[in-house]
């Protein structure tokens, strides 16, 4: 058995380097070490990224005596989900909470929304005026962040809801920059010197999202409406065996943990796929031809089985994965993974970007190639953009489809361009990968 490799930066730099280039830090590791190395990013030490297939799949697959997928590690993103969030609880009452959350992102449930997304999209992009330049990133958190609204909160286009997303955009941009998002990652920066301050801003915008959540809480109570369907309602009115429901606070740390986990993500994996598809026009071209097969006003859940398209969502989830990381497991008891010797108290994480770019399962992993996914069936371990096991993503079918109607709207009924010929960048937003520019594009007009 192998000890794990440690990397040759010193741990100030691995630490400065994890935040300010998380790319270059990745590719350069996997250079040293191709399958697994020994990551000095943490404030308390080191963690371990697995960037092999086999590896992810017995970290992935083992039981609970051998990786324990806790939640000591994801304390990183207490301060805007909450420390009673899925994110941060373990165990039983993790369990239990997957089993409320679950049902209503499952696929039929999603069926409902796929209009919902069509309409919204083309309400957003048909406001643009011919020649104007936009972010794609901006337009399409406008949409996912409805999107979210509709399912969890069942929030109809109020007062409360614009107030509510005004407040949870200006809380996510502060993470726009890598600079910014350092403060996720040092404690030491979350100082409140005012509003002007980035931390003094986040703890701004969270205190008017809280009351917003508190104000909803109450007044959903009052009207005591057993007909609503959306989750914030199941979870209101769910109870565990003892007869006991989720308190005001829970509720609230986990309205925010599907806000947060549900619409940055989705934003900038559909900024990316419009990148993607006007940067090589061949794929806009064979995607339009695509969805022209279907005819004249598709169903959307017709528009969401085209091989093509899937093969292009997949393909963009690939190349930068939104989500760099799983969530960290803790080694429980001495053993082997893949060779090399792993200590109990160890923190596992499947490095997802890596495992993407590794040569032996995607040839030419830099180059953007749909067909790929249309010519090869890869294993759950070779393609892992949502994660796997007991903390797999549980937004997966909503991100999905919100992916390939949103492209397919845009795509089928739009003309667009990128307004500049550089490549677009991956960088840190946050603790997830991103277009760094946030793709600047000119809106042309509809076709
Ligand atoms: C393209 C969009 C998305 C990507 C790439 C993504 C990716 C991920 C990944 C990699 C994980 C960690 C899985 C693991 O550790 O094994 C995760 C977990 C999670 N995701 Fe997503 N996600 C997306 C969209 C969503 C949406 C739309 C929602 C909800 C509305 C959501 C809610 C969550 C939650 C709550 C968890 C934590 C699960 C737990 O701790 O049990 N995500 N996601």
């Amino acid at each position: 058995m192998q000890l794990i490799p440690r990397l040759k930066q010193s741990s100030l730099q691995q630490k400065f380097q994890w935040v300010a280039k998380p790319v270059e830090y990745m590719n350069s590791a996997a250079k040293h070490s191709p399958d697994m190395f020994l990551a000095d990013i943490a404030p308390q030490g080191s963690y371990i990224f697995v960037n092999h297939p086999e590896g992810m799949r017995q970290m992935i697959t083992s039981d609970r005596s051998s990786f324990f997928a806790g939640s000591k590690d994801n304390q990183i993103l207490k301060p805007i989900v909450g420390e009673n969030s899925l994110l941060l609880i373990e165990g039983d009452r993790h369990k239990k909470r997957r089993k409320l959350l679950l049902p209503p992102f499952h696929g039929e449930r999603m069926q409902s929304y796929g209009k919902l997304i069509c309409d919204l999209t083309h309400n957003i992009v048909s406001r643009l005026k011919p020649n104007q330049s936009f972010v794609a990133r901006q337009i399409s958190q406008t949409i996912s962040l409805q999107v979210i609204f509709e399912a969890v909160y069942g929030l109809q286009d109020g007062e409360r809801s614009q107030a509510l997303q005004g407040h949870i955009n200006k809380l996510t941009n502060i993470f726009e920059s890598t600079l910014t998002s350092a403060f996720l990652f040092f404690p030491l920066l979350q100082k409140d010197l005012g509003a002007w301050s980035p931390w003094g801003n986040l703890i701004r915008q969270r205190q008017a999202i809280d009351e917003g959540i508190y104000q909803e809480l109450a007044d959903r109570r009052q009207e005591n409406n057993s007909d609503r369907s959306d989750i914030l309602s199941l979870m209101m009115s769910a109870k565990d065996e003892e007869g006991e429901g989720l308190q005001d606070i829970e509720l609230r740390d986990e309205l925010m943990t599907l806000m947060f986990a549900g619409h940055e993500t989705t934003a900038t994996a559909i900024a990316w796929s419009l990148y993607w598809v006007h940067r090589q026009p061949e794929i806009r071209t064979k995607l339009r031809a695509e969805i022209a097969s279907l005819g004249t006003d598709p169903e959307p859940m017709e528009i969401a089985q085209l091989p093509y398209l899937d093969a292009v969502c997949k393909e963009t989830l690939r190349i930068y994965p939104v989500g760099m990381l799983t969530f960290p497991r803790e080694v429980q008891k001495p053993l082997e993974l893949i060779g090399y010797k792993l200590e109990p108290g160890q923190i596992v994480m499947g490095c997802i970007y890596l495992l993407h770019q590794r040569e032996d399962v995607y040839p030419e992993p830099n180059k953007f190639k749909p067909e790929r996914f249309l010519t090869q069936e890869f294993s759950p371990y070779e393609f892992f953009p949502f994660g796997g096991g007991k903390r797999r993503c549980i937004g997966e079918a909503l991100a999905k489809l919100e992916m390939k109607l949103v492209l397919a709207t845009i795509i089928a009924n739009y003309d667009l361009e990128l307004l500049e010929d550089k490549p677009e960048s991956p960088a840190r937003r946050g603790v997830t990968l991103a277009p760094k520019t946030g793709v600047k594009m000119i809106f042309k007009g509809k076709i």
